[in-house]
């Protein structure tokens, strides 16, 4: 189907009993792009893209995803999605090779398709040989890496990601940085949320940055400069000058008194 964004945001909000935790926020999510979402501790960004997934359903406004709108056909884009949630939630009791089958079988991949992409990235992500192993057994970075092949090895076209890179190696970090920079020259759309702003500022094609659940600045690292009127800055500067979180000195003075 034609669709001139991966997603859609118009005017979504979400309220869980007396936070409300996104606030009317709109947002075009452009095929081929790396988004970086950026925002403090509870800004909201988990939530938004969950509800980009359709895991969360949201109070106000509307989503489309790849062509279909999420609140009238849910089911209908969820093959075509990637995603990496959070603090690496994943089935403990099965193999990391049982759980990437499962997730293949989920997204009704060929098998013979599935079985060499499995092989390949646990090869290309130094999991080779520990794929019989329970997840239980797994290191924080070795169930990141699951959760990252589960996510891609379907080819989805859009991709949503929860701090993917948080416990992963640097060669592991630069392998998947790296795929998902190849990813998005195929077409294929990320949105990326992450604490780390190095990474941001080296991937992404555009930032939001997302402040109290609602959506503060949105542009290039160029287009960001220039809203901070930072013209010389770098990203942590822009974004403490942003969110208005940049005078830490007397915080930590307190915390030593
Ligand atoms: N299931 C939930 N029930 C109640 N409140 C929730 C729930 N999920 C999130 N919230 C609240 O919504 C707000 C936004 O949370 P969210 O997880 O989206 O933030 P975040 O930007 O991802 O934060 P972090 O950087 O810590 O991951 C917070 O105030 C949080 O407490
Ligand atoms: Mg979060």
């Amino acid at each position: 189907m034609a669709y001139s964004f991966a997603a859609k945001l118009i005017s979504v909000s979400k309220r869980y009993s007396d936070v409300t935790a996104v606030k009317h926020i709109d947002l075009e999510v452009k095929k081929g792009e790396i988004l970086g979402l950026l925002g403090p501790n509870g800004s909201g960004k988990s939530t938004l893209l969950k509800m980009i997934l359709g895991l969360v359903k949201p109070d106000t406004g509307v989503i489309n995803v790849l062509g279909v709108n999420l609140e009238a056909d849910p089911f209908a884009v969820k093959k075509r999605v990637g995603y990496v949630p959070e603090g690496s939630y994943i089935y403990e009791f099965l193999t990391g090779l049982e759980f990437l089958d499962f997730a293949g079988d989920v997204f009704q991949m060929n098998l013979d398709e599935k079985k060499k992409r499995i092989e390949e990235f646990l090869k290309a992500l130094d999991l080779e040989g520990r794929e019989g192993d329970l997840i239980s057994s797994y290191s924080e970075g070795m169930k990141q890496k699951i959760l990252i092949i589960s996510a891609i090895m379907h080819k989805p076209e859009l991709l949503l990601l929860d701090e993917p890179l948080n416990s992963l190696d640097p060669k592991s970090a630069r392998i998947v940085k790296d795929l998902l920079r190849k990813l998005a020259s195929q077409g294929v759309a990320t949105v990326m949320s992450t604490h780390v702003l190095e990474i941001a500022e080296a991937m992404c094609d555009r930032i939001a940055i997302m402040y109290d659940g609602q959506l503060l600045a949105l542009g290039t690292m160029e287009d960001l400069r220039q809203r901070a009127k930072m013209p010389n800055s770098g990203l942590e500067d822009i974004f403490l000058e942003l969110t208005g979180t940049g005078d830490v000195k007397p915080i930590v003075e307190e915390l030593l008194r």
